[in-house]
């Protein structure tokens, strides 16, 4: 059931729901979120049924702020750094786990490390404050699927599973928090996502490192190849859109051929791509269904451009 984030009530009764062990779709500055308390193995079960997730794939606990945090896990002073930076924000940092935190096993299905968030929308905020405890809270998308946006996104994949979803309008972000890993003195990027690498050089004055493939394989299970697909085949990069293609654009100048697209969604007209971030994933919502294949222009690099291109890269990877 949709409701409105901010009718009166609304919180306490997502409070409820939690409490009793049940699904909310939360909002949040990156997309929606579906959480449940962490530290209820059941209601967490409930989070990877709802999804269709694989069990090992471990969820971000979310906590209201960081001092909420340090009951969970311990921070070296570089991670410490790091959240005092950018939390509240699109910043989720993994860190080893305190044998005594109040989180369920299979909330971080069972690692010795838990990925930790303090979101930056002031519903989530109210809803941690409220209910007193971390939150686990994977992305409100069935697994492999894009993720949602918007409260109605969060209903067309969740449906009656989700307790209740507070609708808090658009998320500003639009993809999911980058995710970090200090080791040692090397500041390893997990998950490229809302908070752009240069932000994070700034603050940490050494590069950000890639994961390397030991460090891809069991820790990230989730951000494996052929995820955030849509139904629809995805073509990147394209400098000629093929008659009957739907067209993602980015940018004042369409590729040629743009004419024969069946639809056209341009994520940033102006070519900001802080913009085409918090449009990207209602586009390959919108434009799913309307033709075989979605071709997209090329988008840059820079700043949240590292994002969008990733996820791009996984709707565009072969499927399972
Ligand atoms: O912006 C976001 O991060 C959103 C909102 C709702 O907060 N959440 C989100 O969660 O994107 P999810 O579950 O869709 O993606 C979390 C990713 C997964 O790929 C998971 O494998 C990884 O975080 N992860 C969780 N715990 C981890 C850990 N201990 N070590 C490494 N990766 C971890
Ligand atoms: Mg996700």
């Amino acid at each position: 059931m949709i409701r409105s984030a901010s009718d009166p009530g609304a919180i306490a009764e997502a409070v409820a729901v939690l409490v009793a062990g049940g699904l909310v779709g939360m909002p949040t500055e990156t997309v929606y979120g579906l959480a449940a308390d962490a530290g209820n193995g059941e209601a967490v079960a409930r989070i990877y049924a709802a999804k269709g997730r694989p069990r090992f794939n471990p969820l971000i606990a979310h906590v209201a702020d960081l001092a909420a945090a340090d009951p969970l896990a311990l921070f070296d002073p570089l991670s410490r750094r790091l959240a005092e930076a950018f939390w509240p924000g699109p910043l989720t940092l993994v860190l080893p786990k305190r044998a005594d935190a109040p989180l369920s096993d299979l909330a971080t299905a069972g690692l010795d490390t838990v990925a930790i968030r303090v979101p930056a929308h002031p519903v989530a905020h109210a809803l941690l404050e409220a209910f007193g405890g971390p939150l686990a809270a994977p992305s409100a998308n069935r697994s492999g699927h894009v993720s949602p946006t918007s409260a109605a996104h969060v209903a067309a994949d969740l449906g009656e599973r989700v307790g209740i979803i507070l609708d808090a309008g658009p998320t500003r972000v639009g993809v999911e928090s980058t995710i970090l890993k200090v080791e040692a003195d090397r500041v390893v990027l997990l998950r490229a996502g809302g908070l752009a690498r240069s932000a994070i050089e700034a603050v940490t004055g050494r590069p950000l490192l890639a994961r390397t493939h030991a460090e891809a394989a069991p820790v990230a299970p989730g951000m494996l190849a052929s995820h955030y697909a849509p139904t629809a085949a995805v073509r990147l990069d394209v400098d000629r859109v093929e008659p009957g293609e739907a067209l993602i654009a980015f940018g004042p100048d369409l590729p040629r051929g743009a004419d024969g697209a069946v639809a056209v969604v341009n994520l940033s007209a102006r070519g900001d791509v802080v913009e085409a971030a918090a449009r990207l994933f209602a586009a390959l919502r919108e434009l799913d269904g309307l033709s075989e294949t979605i071709a997209v222009a090329p988008i840059p690099h820079e700043g949240l451009g590292e994002a969008i291109r990733d996820r791009l890269a996984r709707a565009a990877a072969p499927r399972p």
